[in-house]
């Protein structure tokens, strides 16, 4: 499984990719206004940073300011992977820029039949929201196992599916469970994955036992 770290938090980011356990990097409008910087500038940073994809998102909502702004993402760096919104303008802007060449992110989507246009317009990867179905007392896994299922009938869907909206170790262990390529985390649950109180038992045993004998490694 990928794991791509969601924030606009460029330090956070450095200080996870220098685990080499980060493939990517996702934004949106919301991380990239609580950074509070220039979104160009904080996309070139992260491009920079990890060599994966960085999803960039559009913030137009009409086709073609979408096209156009997606078109000037695009030119930040060879990484950087357009993320639009699962809308009939976002859909069409995807497949134009799919077939130019860009590598698209189309986000927001809730259902299996958006996730199936996702792949119908050449999208590199559609990201479904776990977490805002859990919210409302939708299973939002249950959504990852249908795009699971539905897009293994169709060999010619190339799409990944990227687990997004994912808020615990949980979540990440399911969406792995069930099959899906890659899963975009809040820095906190990348984190998280490391962490057991019984590795930390133990190695405090070991360590201590380990100076009860005296020795040195080195
Ligand atoms: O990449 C999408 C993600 O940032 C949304 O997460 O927690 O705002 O639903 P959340």
């Amino acid at each position: 499984m990928k794991f791509f770290v969601d924030t606009g938090d460029v330090q956070e980011i450095r200080d996870l990719a220098a685990t080499g356990m980060v493939d990517g990097v996702t934004t949106n409008p919301s991380l990239i206004a609580k950074t509070g910087r220039n979104f160009i500038e904080v996309v070139e940073e992260i491009c920079g940073i990890v060599e994966g994809p960085v999803s960039a998102e559009v913030a137009a909502t009409e086709h073609d300011q979408m096209l156009a702004e997606g078109r000037r993402l695009a030119k930040i760096a060879p990484n950087v992977c357009v993320k639009v919104p699962l809308t009939w303008n976002g859909l069409k802007v995807c497949r134009k820029l799919a077939d130019e060449g860009t590598k698209v992110n189309v986000t927001l989507c809730f259902s299996p039949g958006q996730a199936l246009l996702a792949g119908k317009a050449g999208a590199t990867f559609v990201s479904p929201f776990v977490g805002r179905l859990d919210d409302i007392a939708h299973e939002g896994m249950d959504l990852i196992a249908d795009i699971v299922t539905i897009f293994a009938n169709y060999p010619a869907i190339e799409t990944e599916i990227l687990v997004a909206s994912a808020r615990s170790t949980l979540h990440v262990v399911q969406a792995a469970r069930l099959g899906a390529h890659v899963a975009t985390l809040p820095p906190k649950v990348l984190h998280q994955l490391a962490m057991h109180p019984l590795t930390d038992k133990g190695l405090d045993a070991f360590v201590a036992d380990w100076k009860k004998t005296g020795q040195s490694i080195l």
